[in-house]
């Protein structure tokens, strides 16, 4: 047993083995730059499963029994900063630009279906902030554009025929759960501004609680990037701030999984750190306003 004062000791080649199960299990890549933080985790975890030795921690990682403590190490590694409204110029071009072509599109073929999954949502604020500039976007459009049906009274967020569906997900249960019970703080909201709170939120007691007519369209749910089986059928897709923590071929296998799980001529937002140059011929770039986005390019008929 090791006791609380004593650190154990991190062979080079039991680093290697654990480094390598973090990669195959989730693709996160500890590079030199950032293995201080994945010994500092796992000194952490060892001490909290009380055990004396990193060999024994890697056979129960990879053990039937050790599945929890697995979830718990992924968890403990995961970067979760996230804010809403985050990357203000690309959330602009996704609004003015690219809903505005979706559901052009998609009301001339009667489509009335929205999908939009936020890839890596860590504890909520993106998911909720797409679903925010969705509702503020189909009320603009119908501003402008003859409703093709009778509005009900009271007016709901979302006019019917349409069906918005927001997929929030993440690998990181603590940070779902957060993310589904959606209640922030002040210093969360600092990014959100009067009149969206007015609207969007409740104030429950030094708190805001996400409302729950925008809360029942986004669906928090676990997914791995790392698997095969991905939500299908979007029309955009937001994975911003998770491939950085891949390495390249990693990145590659995603890309190529998004474009899977896309519909034709649908869009990809990547964080501003992250694009998709040199990883892949399947999108093209969109530059607007200072800000990116990808779409999927189709193969001509
Ligand atoms: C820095 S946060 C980004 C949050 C949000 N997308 C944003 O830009 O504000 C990165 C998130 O990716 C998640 N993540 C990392 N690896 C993942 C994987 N293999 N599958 C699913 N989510 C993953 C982490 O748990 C974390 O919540």
């Amino acid at each position: 047993m090791s006791t609380l004062t004593t650190q154990v000791e991190l062979t080079d080649p039991e680093l290697k083995l654990l480094q390598t199960l973090v990669y195959q299990e989730c693709g996160m890549f500890f590079d030199e730059r950032r293995t201080h933080f994945l010994r500092d985790r796992l000194q952490r975890r060892l001490k909290a499963c009380q055990m004396d030795s990193f060999y024994s921690y890697y056979r129960l990682l990879t053990s039937r029994e050790g599945k929890q403590e697995l979830t718990a190490l992924l968890e403990n590694l995961t970067v979760n900063e996230t804010s809403f409204f985050r990357i203000r110029p690309q959330l602009d071009l996704f609004q003015k630009f690219v809903l505005e072509e979706i559901l052009k599109r998609k009301q001339e073929r009667r489509d009335w279906t929205l999908r939009i999954w936020s890839a890596g949502c860590s504890t909520g604020p993106e998911a909720y902030t797409i679903a925010i500039l969705v509702c503020d976007a189909l009320a603009y459009y119908y501003l402008r554009n003859p409703l093709p049906f009778e509005m009900p009274t009271p007016k709901p967020l979302i006019p019917p025929p349409w069906k918005v569906e927001i997929i929030a997900s993440d690998i990181n249960y603590s940070a779902l759960l957060t993310a589904q019970q959606g209640t922030y703080t002040e210093s969360h909201m600092e990014p959100v501004d009067y009149t969206c709170r007015l609207r969007y939120f409740d104030k429950v007691g030094d708190k805001y609680a996400v409302k729950a007519a925008l809360k029942s369209l986004v669906q928090f749910d676990f997914h791995n990037l790392k698997a095969e089986y991905l939500p299908q059928r979007n029309d955009a897709i937001f994975c911003r701030n998770v491939m950085i923590y891949f390495d390249e071929a990693e990145q590659k296998r995603l890309i190529e999984k998004f474009y899977r799980c896309l519909n034709p001529e649908a869009y990809l937002f990547v964080g501003h750190a992250e694009s998709l140059f040199g990883l892949t011929t399947k999108f093209h770039m969109i530059h607007q306003n200072n800000a990116t986005v990808y779409q999927r390019v189709e193969a001509p008929q």
